[in-house]
């Protein structure tokens, strides 16, 4: 065996440094640290924890390139971003079995503050990043920040709306999905992927290295935590369960390559031990609490549904939506999820998801109205008794964050979309993409007619960017941030449009 020496690395890495980039991975950001090359990470945040995370990768996008052999890493807590007021620091082992990742849960932390952290291995040291807990649980919390991101889709555009996000002053990043795109090398895009379509272990681990190397998500990723959760692109485009997007692979096959992604994917994101995967098992759903302020419900709507009843695209409702056997959470999910509703109430109750809860009626001229079946749309059944767990409850202040459609929307939910006497249940704000889908535009003829035909939609935008969200005891805000242009980098933010929810009476208005 190879003994590992910080001589032996730091060589590697500058060979490496001088290597041409070739072909397929020719815009990919040189790294800024030879070993830490991924940046550093935090997630998950308790009122007295946080989860740490960063990976030894001297060749992040050759299988990571350290030796098959355990390193130790040594990890420090501090109070202060010099770094001199240490309050914990330890040493852990970083292993070839889970790609050199370190994941550390540093425990023991006083609530609702910052703190700051690095890494150190082989005489190298990682960049610095700065982490918050949660503030004590069931204390009065006078405001919470928060974003909403997901769909950074590489090949279409660069991060610069995450180079925004970590200017802002949040508490915590939720990201719910499409942190990869599974997909093979596309031309004439902004940047490229580099290989084909990711489906084995060593595949997914080298797509995360291309996007992390990226230093505006590395950016972002060092100024917050971050709670993530995954929706199909992470394993393949629009998988529902145990079904692959073709159903070609069969379902043993597409069950491995599932185990082969959220593998790399649990790697790669600061994930509290209990997300470790089972083979193809991957326990997502769980709960993070601000105070009495806010209870976040985090939820998994792709690994255990049903296949889609009305297929997969904007179709025509089909009677297959009513069947209660369609599942969107898969019933164990949803049992957890309605006991968690009959707890304690929080000010607000936030379920941060992946695919649109409200209804999204498409008109057309020339035949029956369209729905988008992938999303709650095109499960009834399962959507009437989230709503039905809802109203039990009788939750004050309930609002969905979503994302998946590359497109800003906000609206009320109602237990009957098409019924405008029926109550308001709560509000929705569908974030856009960070990159998917190119630049967009701030508005779509077709687009717009949805926004016309749903009196309960209030917004639509097809820009890039991310949700801000203000949380008090008495109102939510959401900021709609957007940047005009993804193609380039450099673009600047600004606010397209800011609602607020008042938490009486759960009316959504312009802000
Ligand atoms: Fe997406």
């Amino acid at each position: 065996m190879t003994q590992i020496t910080r001589r032996s690395v730091l060589k590697q890495s500058a060979a490496l440094s001088v290597l041409p980039l070739l072909g397929s991975a020719r815009s990919h950001a040189a790294p800024s640290n030879p070993l830490f090359t991924l940046g550093v990470a935090s997630g998950d945040p308790l009122p007295d924890s946080v989860m740490i995370w960063t990976r030894l990768a001297p060749d992040p996008l050759n299988g990571g390139g350290m030796p098959a052999q355990n390193v130790p890493v040594r990890w420090e807590v501090a109070e202060d971003e010099a770094m001199r007021r240490i309050v914990q620091r330890g040493e852990w082992t970083a292993r070839p079995d889970t790609a050199h990742t370190i994941r550390r849960e540093v425990g023991g932390l006083e609530p609702g503050r910052h703190y700051w952290y690095r890494f150190n291995a082989l005489g190298k040291e990682s960049a610095i990043g700065r982490t918050r807990t949660a503030p004590a649980a069931a204390e009065p919390v006078e405001r919470l920040h928060l974003a909403v991101a997901c769909c950074q889709n590489y090949q279409h555009g660069y991060y610069t709306a995450h180079r925004h996000l970590a200017a802002e002053d949040l508490d915590l990043v939720l990201f719910v999905g499409d942190y990869i795109y599974e997909d093979g090398i596309k031309k004439d895009l902004a940047r490229r992927h580099n290989a084909a379509e990711a489906a084995t272990l060593e595949a997914y681990r080298n797509r995360y290295a291309l996007y992390k190397l990226d230093p505006d998500l590395q950016a972002a990723h060092a100024a917050f935590p971050w709670a993530a959760v995954p929706d199909d692109h992470e394993v393949d485009n629009d998988y529902a369960g145990e079904h692959e997007e073709t159903g070609a692979a069969g379902r043993t096959n597409f069950l491995a390559r599932r185990a082969a992604a959220y593998q790399a994917y649990y790697e790669h994101l600061p994930f509290r031990p209990a997300a470790r995967p089972l083979g193809a098992a991957m326990r997502l759903h769980r709960t993070l609490r601000f105070g009495s302020l806010a209870t976040v419900h985090l939820l998994d709507t792709r690994q255990h549904r049903t296949p889609q009843p009305c297929g997969r695209k904007w179709s025509e409702r089909c009677a297959a939506a009513h069947d209660p056997g369609a599942t969107m959470l898969g019933e164990a999910q949803e049992a957890w999820l309605y006991e968690k509703f009959a707890g304690p109430a929080p000010q607000w109750t936030v379920l941060a998801q992946q695919v649109p809860i409200m209804q999204r009626r498409r008109p057309r001229d020339d035949g029956p109205d369209l729905y988008h079946t992938d999303k709650w749309d095109g499960y009834l059944a399962a959507r009437d008794r989230l709503f039905a767990a809802v109203g039990k409850h009788d939750l004050q202040g309930l609002v969905a964050l979503s994302g998946d459609v590359h497109n800003n929307w906000a609206g009320t939910l109602k237990a009957n979309f098409d019924d405008p006497a029926s109550g308001i249940l709560g509000s929705e704000f569908v974030a856009t993409s960070i990159a998917s889908n190119g630049d967009g535009e701030d508005s779509k003829k077709s687009q717009r007619r949805i926004v016309d035909a749903n009196p309960h939609i209030a917004f639509y935008n097809g820009q890039r960017g991310y949700l801000r969200c203000v949380v008090s005891p008495e109102a939510w805000r959401t900021d709609f941030r957007v940047v005009p242009y993804v193609s380039r980098p450099g673009a600047p933010v600004s606010t397209r449009a800011s609602f607020v929810v008042e938490r009486g009476s759960r009316r959504l208005v312009a802000g």
